[in-house]
């Protein structure tokens, strides 16, 4: 009779043992397989863990915050593009309002992206590019630019303060 390996029907210790031998091969390139393709597929399927963490950050210790007196705050914020997660630094120009209310305020001017500036002496934000001024509100006072500045959502947890997503703000307000 003609052996035709494991698909033979007729049992014989030396089909037996081929058959054996395939089973185990086949067994042993699954397990390769699965050890080299798992992390794969959990890496494009799962979302990434930072992703869900980076919508806050915190910013810095609330204590710092004198009611009227804007402080720019530096952090680290993770960057999600893609699948890919990077550390930058950014700033954010805090102010607590008279009235108690956080603020945070985009270092962007709304006008062509200038980084502007708090000063102490006219109690105004200004940015030297194109000259707009913006009040502690945030509100357009002088110059070009078309709307208020840009807020982040704001949280307090313990003593820090929580810097979420940015807000693009209402050019009528
Ligand atoms: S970029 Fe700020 S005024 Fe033009």
């Amino acid at each position: 009779m003609k052996d035709v390996g494991v698909l033979n029907t007729t049992f014989s210790p030396r089909t037996t043992r081929r058959g054996f031998y395939v089973v185990a091969i086949y067994a042993m390139g699954a397990i390769i397989s699965a050890a080299l393709g798992l992390p794969a597929l959990v890496y494009l399927l799962v979302p990434p863990r930072v992703r869900r963490q980076s919508e806050w950050v915190e910013a810095g210790e609330v204590a710092q915050l004198m009611p009227g007196v804007p402080v720019e705050m530096t952090y680290r914020r993770n960057r999600v593009d893609g699948w890919k997660v990077s550390s930058e630094k950014s700033t954010s120009w805090v102010v607590k309002l008279p009235a108690g209310q956080i603020v945070a305020y985009s270092p962007i001017c709304t006008h062509l992206g200038c980084a502007y500036h708090w000063e102490q002496a006219r109690s105004e934000f200004v940015c030297p590019c194109h000259n707009s001024v913006f009040g502690m509100d945030g509100k357009v006072l002088e110059g070009p630019a078309p709307r208020p500045l840009d807020r982040y959502q704001t949280k307090v947890e313990g003593k820090q303060l929580l810097l979420g997503r940015l807000t693009q703000s209402d050019p009528t307000a």
